[in-house]
């Protein structure tokens, strides 16, 4: 089957029934997208379809083939010149000094930079909001509430220019 993902067509064995995170990760050696829990609980496997995030742990392929997947992998984009230029999330992120392990980071990032994606003025309540079901092992809660707060801002900034 066909699977793409970060731009890039891929043909996988098939296996409908098989999940996202395991094709990705053991298949495709995208392992920037983390195992926590499996059961669809911690958020650590996080990536968008079409945009949206998803938990890789609980959709099966045949739920995504032909749709757009991106994972953390894909999120940065290019500067004119080549150089990678990382997603104002993933900026925050590394501003603010978040990781600890790191383990729940990509996860993280993704839930928040498909938030604001569709909502790019939250109040800081909505934001908490969202995030509330990406848990940290290592409790770096206040440095993503950080990071997340100000990769808002800059979305809003962006959003007010008429980009998106
Ligand atoms: S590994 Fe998917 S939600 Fe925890
Ligand atoms: S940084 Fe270790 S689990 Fe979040």
């Amino acid at each position: 089957m066909n699977l793409r993902i970060n731009g890039t067509d891929y043909t996988v064995a098939d296996g409908s029934g098989r999940l996202l995170v395991y094709t990705l990760r053991d298949e495709l050696g995208l392992t920037g997208t983390k195992i926590g829990c499996a059961a669809g609980f911690c958020g650590s496997c996080t990536v968008m379809v079409e945009g949206v995030a998803r938990r890789a742990c609980l959709t099966p392929l045949a739920e995504v083939e032909g749709k757009a997947i991106t994972t953390i992998e894909g999120l940065a984009g290019r500067a004119e010149d080549g150089s990678v230029l990382l997603h104002p999330v993933q900026q925050a992120f590394v501003d603010a000094q978040v990781p600890q392990c790191g383990w729940c980071m990509s996860g993280q990032i993704m839930t928040a930079a498909a938030y604001l994606s569709q909502n790019p003025t939250p109040t800081e309540e909505e934001l908490v909001a969202a995030m509330a079901e990406n848990y940290c092992r290592c409790g770096c809660y206040h440095r993503i509430r950080r990071a997340v707060v100000a990769a808002a801002s800059q979305s809003a900034q962006v959003d007010s220019k008429g980009a998106v």
